[in-house]
């Protein structure tokens, strides 16, 4: 039998200490990118379920565009990207949030995006900030969060509380 998803990330992906900072334990996901069918099989379980429900998705710069995008066109839809700041030209909506690692911005465009079923998407879901700001910005720009899917989740961080309501899936739980 093939593999599962969740045995696929937890084997290619790395864990590395102190990085970017000191007390940030840094998850990897070269290793799913760089595996054409562990990539297929890992996106085709983070959609699977959400399947029928959502009608874009929407990914947050940078390492949750690879995913996003392959999401969305494994699943028909369109994909809405969430960019950091000064990337996209005006008009934009603009979300502050707190990273593990100090505070961010994202930005979405807002001409794209109304009235759409939207699935969030991203690699890791850490202390929630990101979810929970993208999750801002759609609802503002009209759109209703159906849920968001992600590969892992450091449950110690309590990123879920963040994102309170939402329906969260992640391939992986640790820590
Ligand atoms: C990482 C990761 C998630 C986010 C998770 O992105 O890809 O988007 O952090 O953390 P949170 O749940 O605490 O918000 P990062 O902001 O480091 O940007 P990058 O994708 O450009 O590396």
């Amino acid at each position: 039998t093939s593999a599962s998803a969740a045995d696929l990330v937890r084997s290619l992906t790395t864990t590395t200490p102190d990085f970017p900072t000191p007390g940030i334990l840094f998850r990897d996901l070269s290793g799913v990118f760089a595996d054409g069918a562990a990539f297929r099989t890992v996106v085709a379980a983070m959609a699977e379920p959400f399947a029928g429900r959502f009608d874009a998705v929407a990914g947050a710069e940078a390492r949750g565009f690879l995913f996003a995008a392959a999401l969305a066109h494994s699943a028909g839809t369109g994909v809405l990207p969430l960019r950091k700041p000064g990337k996209l030209p005006p008009p934009v909506l603009t979300e502050e949030y707190d990273l593990e690692y100090g505070s961010a911005e994202l930005q979405l465009r807002t001409s794209v995006a109304s009235g759409l079923r939207v699935l969030l998407v991203d690699d890791v879901l850490a202390t929630g900030g990101t979810l929970a700001a993208a999750r801002r910005l759609l609802e503002k720009a009209g759109n209703v969060v159906v849920g968001a899917t992600v590969v892992i989740e450091l449950s110690g961080l309590g990123g879920r509380a963040a994102v309170e309501g939402l329906e969260v899936a992640a391939l992986v739980a640790e820590g």
